[in-house]
């Protein structure tokens, strides 16, 4: 061991000894042109390590945008469905469900799409023309009267789901209905959890807990008896 052991040590100090000698050898000012290289080393080092960053943040974030892409069964959660109402009749309604929400389709009669322009039942409610608080609750096509596309006025298409808090309301299509007002009442939703009431177009009477009417989803005719909701009509 001991003269290997000697022998290294040695040649380590000397090494040492010779490198101080030189770094005392330099002048004490280095030279501009050394400078400007030692500058530009510098500023060839920090690009080296920002393109070694970005090639390393590149290598981290890979998995999380791989990640992102919805898997097929978030395709599917968010797929159009389409709805059969060839045997719908008047009064009727349907519930399916479109985005995890119960959407509601039913027909209404003659006599209760006539109701839902009386002056009698808009001055009940909150936003009759969704122009106020219920401005977004509908897409365009179907801010109107009856909250439908235009030229199917007696088919509903309407999300089941309560604006106060989320319940799903009751179907209460009766006109008269005692516990619902008597003969203000033309028919429409009662939510039971906290008491709001809808009429039969999904709009919000005045005075419930619930402050904007029901939400009308995109949908569209892909027949006369077949609907597709999650799409609005092509332009
Ligand atoms: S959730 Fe419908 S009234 Fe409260």
């Amino acid at each position: 061991m001991s003269e290997q052991t000697i022998d290294l040590k040695k040649r380590r100090f000397l090494t040492q000894a010779k490198l101080e000698m030189e770094f005392k050898s330099l002048p004490s000012k280095t030279p501009v042109s050394e400078q400007t290289i030692d500058l530009k080393k510098r500023r060839f080092l920090t690009q080296a390590t920002s393109v070694v960053g970005a090639v390393g943040v590149g290598f981290v974030a890979w998995p999380f945008i791989s990640s992102w892409k919805p898997s097929a069964r978030a395709k599917a959660a968010g797929a159009p469905v389409d709805v059969d109402i060839s045997k719908l009749e008047a009064g009727q309604l349907v519930r399916v469900l479109w985005r995890k929400k119960p959407v509601w389709i039913f027909k209404r009669g003659a006599e209760a799409n006539a109701a839902l322009s009386s002056p009698e039942l808009e001055a009940l409610l909150a936003d009759p023309n969704g122009s106020g608080n219920s401005k977004s609750q509908q897409p365009a096509y179907a801010n109107n009267t009856h909250r439908t596309i235009e030229g199917n006025e007696d088919v509903a298409v309407i999300v089941g789901v309560c604006t106060h808090l989320g319940c799903s309301p009751t179907y209460r299509p009766e006109p008269g209905a005692a516990d619902l007002g008597g003969e203000s009442w033309k028919g429409g939703f009662y939510c039971p959890c906290h008491g709001s009431k809808f009429d039969l177009a999904g709009r919000v009477y005045a005075g419930v807990p619930a402050p904007t009417n029901l939400v009308i989803p995109p949908y569209h005719f892909v027949s006369d008896t077949l609907i597709r909701i999650g799409v609005d009509p092509a332009a």
